[in-house]
């Protein structure tokens, strides 16, 4: 059996009759959103079956199965990065999982660096598209006809409708939500200034090392697809300072209170 059918029916053993529709992927610092979930079910990653093993600093490691916004979500409190190890196919597991529970939509959040002086630390930004700077890319190696095609089509990777409803809500809160483009950069070094100008350069207006392989995994599946970054810091050599993930954890609080707004008021709508 595949790791992610073994995943999914141990989940849906331990969820019974509930029905998550939504999975939500909680980045660096954002956890706290996953603390207002109601009525959760906490299923820590190393009790699944087929499930990778996360060890970053500021990731819980665990799934939270409950109500949040009026809604039945999967949330994951803590994620799998290709840097920590993790072979890029392994990133096809919790996906899969999710899917297989009864997610057809994802919402991806993580920690970013910004690109643009004029997003500073704190921002928000829904992602509208990306950039795979990885060199990897985690459907390499025989393909499932049974989930998707060979060649994954990547035209709208962010669903236009999920993105254009959240950009509502968050007018509707006052709430500034940048718009653009997320490369993915491999980590875990952070990038060098060089490094960030030619992002710059390429059209990319927030880095991080996340988010894009989940996305990939996702169209891939057939579910829709919306993400956002919260800003944490300017690119390396923007601002004079050095990089390091307590900074990007202590930002991403700050942010998380804003962006766990938006998310229960998009869930509500
Ligand atoms: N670069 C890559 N990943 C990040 C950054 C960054 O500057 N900030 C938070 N995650």
């Amino acid at each position: 059996m595949k790791a992610y059918q073994l995943s999914a029916d141990y989940l849906q053993q331990k969820i019974g009759d509930r029905k998550p529709e939504v999975a939500i992927i909680l980045g660096s610092g954002l956890g706290s959103l996953a603390e207002v979930i109601q009525d959760p079910i906490y299923i820590p990653y190393g009790e699944i079956p087929g499930f990778p093993k996360s060890s970053v600093h500021g990731h819980k490691g665990r799934l939270v199965i409950g109500r949040l916004g009026n809604k039945e979500v999967a949330c994951m409190q803590g994620r799998f990065h290709v840097y920590e190890g993790i072979a890029p196919e392994t990133l096809q597991i919790p996906i899969r999982t999710l899917k297989l529970i009864g997610c057809d939509t994802l919402l991806l959040t993580n920690a970013a660096g910004s690109l643009n002086e004029d997003m500073g630390p704190g921002s928000l930004m829904l992602i509208e598209d990306h950039i795979n700077f990885s060199g990897v890319n985690p459907l390499v190696g025989e393909n499932d006809d049974s989930i998707g095609p060979r060649f994954q089509d990547m035209t709208r990777a962010y669903d236009p409708e999920l993105s254009d409803g959240i950009n509502e809500v968050a007018k509707g809160l006052n709430i500034n939500l940048f718009k653009g483009v997320y490369v993915w950069a491999l980590g875990p070094s952070f990038e060098t200034p060089a490094e960030i100008r030619m992002f710059r350069t390429l059209g990319a207006d927030a880095v991080g090392m996340s988010t894009v392989p989940e996305t990939i995994v996702a169209r891939h599946c057939g579910m829709k697809v919306a993400a956002i970054s919260s800003i944490t810091n300017l690119g390396a050599g923007m601002s004079g300072n050095s990089l390091s993930h307590e900074e990007t954890l202590d930002e991403g609080q700050k942010a998380a209170a804003e962006l766990s707004k938006l998310v229960i008021a998009w869930l509500e709508s």
